[in-house]
């Protein structure tokens, strides 16, 4: 059979795993068999790119393999030690690659076009253009943003005064170069096209420079679309549907993530972009003074939970540190063995990546419908008797309704102190990931249960079983 034939129907199948894939990993019941179609997708588009006959030149066999095996061993050993609460760097640095491939990919072709080694038209150029233009922001943005959630650099590290206007002169001053070396064509030579690509990494820099806090995220998935862009642009290049179509996949599904985590925070994206969130909040009344907090003993935490009729558990980025969704389901058994009627609350930005709290719990065999998400949490809480709150805090903080000074004023938030009681599990009264006080801890229906979550809810479950 022809191989040209069958490297088609191999990008054919790719992209159709890559589709289904993708819609399967939209629950977390079927996701990770998704995962695993996704990635038999990919690998039959590798098979079918390695042996696609070629036009020109040279298969370069030993360099594919090569780079192949160093990146699966290092794809793996990033895959099995990353820490679930590490993920969001981990897809920082993957998106960071996936510009700067898309870099090199332009780089080359232009290379090969000033040199007169072979021929561009003018579409060619300019989708070029933009490879480098978007996989440059997206490779420096996202090593920058990398370098912020690793905390090797401080949220306001490098911002200049004005800074917003001067990422604008920049953008203006790219494009503008862009459109001179378009224009230009083959006149333009390689150092032209290297001083755009120059521009465009240090943009990326300056994009992410005034972002930070919990604005993280956002633009982590922002840079997701990028790099998914600028793909896309690759694939349209060497005219290879398959990258196309994958691109294409990325960068939408990221538009809507960074759409869909706008929302869940309440602030536009031009907003998040100009940056200003995870300041102190100076004007905030969070400072709490000489307030104090009631606690609460495991025993009397044990016997309320049993003997109430519904329990809503709110899981934070402390049950994803302490690991503690095991012992969270086991509670939860046992407290619908005596009739509790037991649900979980899940804010969009709970934990520190989207889905985060989904996936653990999925971990623990919690049942799909058991999850509520913030509507319909909030709704339930009016009637729910306890709550309790293992390791949230930013997401459960009356400030982002009532307090405008505060840095997550306006961000929708879980309305816990609507329930008739709430316990909180926390080690200490650290504030949580935007750095601010949370006035939830000394409201007078709220008790604290100090501790690591996972040791004390695994104390929790002795004291149930002793009742
Ligand atoms: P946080 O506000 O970060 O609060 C987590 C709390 O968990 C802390 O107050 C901490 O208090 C407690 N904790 C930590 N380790 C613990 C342990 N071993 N046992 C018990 N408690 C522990 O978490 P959240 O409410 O989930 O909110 C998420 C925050 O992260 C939001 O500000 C969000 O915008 C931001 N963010 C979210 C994402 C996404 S997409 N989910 C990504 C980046 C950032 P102690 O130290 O006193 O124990």
């Amino acid at each position: 059979m022809d191989i040209k034939f069958l490297t088609d129907v191999g990008f054919l199948l790719g992209s159709v795993g890559f589709v289904w894939g993708l819609k399967r990993l939209s629950s977390p019941d079927t996701a990770r068999r998704g995962n695993m179609i996704a990635s038999i997708g990919m690998g039959l588009a590798i098979l079918s790119i390695i042996f696609a006959p070629l036009e020109q030149g040279d298969n370069n066999y030993a360099w594919v393999v090569a780079g192949l095996a160093v990146g699966a061993v290092i794809g793996y050993l990033m895959a099995i030690k990353v820490k679930m609460t590490a993920m969001p760097q981990m897809v920082s640095i993957f998106n960071g690659l996936g510009g700067a491939c898309a870099v090199l990919i332009a780089m080359v072709e232009l290379r090969h076009f000033y040199t007169g080694a072979s021929a561009m038209s003018g579409g060619q150029v300019a989708i070029s253009l933009t490879a480098l233009f978007i996989g440059g922001i997206a490779f420096t943005g996202s090593m920058l943003a990398w370098f912020k959630l690793e905390d090797w650099l401080r949220d306001n590290a490098l911002v200049l005064p004005r800074h917003s206007i001067f990422n604008m002169a920049l953008l203006a001053v790219i494009l503008v170069m862009g459109i001179y070396v378009f224009v230009l064509k083959i006149d333009a030579g390689i150092g032209l096209a290297a001083i755009f690509m120059l521009l465009a990494l240090l943009y990326g820099v300056s994009f992410v420079v005034p972002i930070g806090g919990a604005d993280m995220p956002v633009v982590i998935s922002l840079l997701n679309s990028f790099s998914g862009l600028s793909a896309a642009a690759a694939g349209l290049i060497y005219g290879n549907n398959f990258m196309l179509v994958g691109g294409i996949l990325v960068g939408a599904s990221g538009t809507i993530l960074t759409i869909l985590m706008c929302e869940a925070m309440n602030r536009s994206l031009l907003n998040v972009l100009i940056g200003g969130f995870g300041g102190g909040g100076a004007a905030s009344k969070g400072a709490t003074g000489d307030q104090v907090v009631k606690e609460v003993t495991l025993n009397d935490a044990a016997i309320q939970l049993f003997y109430s009729k519904s329990v809503m558990i709110v899981p934070g980025y402390g049950l994803a540190v302490a690991q503690a969704q095991k012992v969270c389901k086991e509670i939860d058994d046992l407290l619908e063995t005596n009739g509790v009627d037991v649900k979980y609350a899940i804010h969009p930005v709970a934990g520190r990546m989207p889905g985060h709290m989904n996936v653990l719990l999925a971990e623990a065999d919690v049942p799909y419908p058991k999850l509520l998400d913030l509507e319909d949490a909030n709704a339930a809480l009016k009637s729910t008797d306890i709550v309790v709150v293992v390791g949230a805090n930013d997401v459960v903080n009356p400030a982002a309704l009532d307090d405008p000074g505060s840095p997550i004023y306006g961000m929708p938030v879980l309305q816990v102190w609507d329930a008739k009681n709430t316990i909180v599990l926390k080690r200490s009264m650290n504030p949580g990931y935007a750095g601010i006080q949370n006035p939830l801890f000394f409201m007078e229906k709220t008790h604290m249960l100090f501790g690591d979550a996972k040791a004390t809810l695994s104390k929790l479950v002795s004291e149930i079983k002793n009742l």
